[in-house]
């Protein structure tokens, strides 16, 4: 069993995210902090509740950062609607969030589990930077962080910078430079686990209300990949985070050095990784570079359609 905390700004993949580690057996999920990016804190936040609880998910909501460090804030509406979970009719949340903020739950739980606990972070950095600012002490009791940012040879915000960390690369840059082991599941390889019409219509097609739901949610997505990128299927970038850490033997990695371009006029918020080590630097990352897409799916729909 893998303790992790979950640090989401939901988000449809965020959503998957949230389903995968509450519901499969190897993962104990002992909370879900949320931080703006898809959309506004308050609506990232109602949306983990109500994805949660929808899913029979016990666990509670610990709201985070509703900014990024330094920089205005950005949004994704154009990809996961206002709400930031457009696309079906969803109920309003029974739980209130916890007043305790995501950084405090994370320190108190990093306190208790000192050493156990992996930290899988699937928005903007802007929480996990500020734990380290906040408890330096305590970075070192976290197992291992897991994050989807970044893309090594494309972004989709610009040409070089993928969403997350272009948000907050003030918050990426710290957190990279954080002596703990790291996994980035970058653009490249989440944009070969692009769900497909068929692996929808698997969840259309079940008993379960819940799983209706996510299907009308990746139809919605599917939707805005083809509109903004047209691209067919929608990557589901946040839950391989999650299937790694069930059973890694699904990717292909390489350990490299990554670093955040903080200045650049057109590269700014690029992961910049050293393949071919021309800086003489260590690696510092686990780079997630190849999925096998059946597995994953196989994986993800085995264990959504439990709901069933
Ligand atoms: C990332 O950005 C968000 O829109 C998704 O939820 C994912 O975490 C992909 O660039
Ligand atoms: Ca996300």
């Amino acid at each position: 069993m893998r303790k992790i905390i979950l640090d989401c700004d939901p988000g449809h993949d965020d959503a998957v995210a949230i389903m995968l580690a509450g519901l499969h057996e190897d993962i104990e999920l002992l909370g879900i902090t949320t931080v703006s990016g898809n959309s506004y804190l308050e609506n990232t936040t109602r949306n983990a509740l109500i994805i949660s609880e929808m899913s029979g998910i016990d666990v509670e909501v610990y709201p985070g950062a509703s900014k990024p460090i330094l920089r205005e804030q950005i949004v994704a509406h154009d990809i996961h609607g206002y709400s930031g979970l457009e696309g079906a009719d969803l109920p309003n949340p029974k739980k209130a969030a916890s007043n305790i903020h995501a950084v405090d739950f994370m320190s108190d739980v990093v306190k208790e589990n000192f050493g156990e606990v992996t930290i899988v972070a699937t928005g903007p950095l802007t929480n996990v930077a500020l734990f380290a600012l906040k408890y330096p002490d305590l970075v070192k009791g976290i197992k291992e962080l897991v994050f989807m940012g970044g893309g090594i040879a494309f972004g989709n915000v610009t040409p070089v910078a993928e969403f997350n960390i272009y948000v907050d690369p003030e918050a990426a840059d710290i957190v990279l430079r954080m002596d703990i082991p790291k996994v980035m599941a970058p653009l490249d390889m989440t944009h070969q686990a692009a769900i497909t019409r068929e692996e929808v219509q698997k969840l259309k097609d079940s008993e379960s209300k819940v799983l209706n739901v996510v299907a009308d949610l990746m139809n919605f997505f599917m939707k805005t990949y083809k509109n903004v990128f047209g691209i067919e299927g929608a990557p589901l970038h946040d839950p391989t985070t999650i299937a790694y850490l069930i059973d890694p033997e699904i990717f292909e990695w390489e350990d490299l050095n990554v670093s955040v371009e903080l200045k650049g006029e057109f590269t700014y918020g690029q992961t910049v990784a050293d393949i071919w080590k021309t800086t003489g630097k260590e690696p510092n990352v686990r780079v997630l570079e190849k999925i096998n897409r059946d597995k994953f799916f196989d994986l993800l729909l085995d264990t959504l359609l439990k709901l069933s």
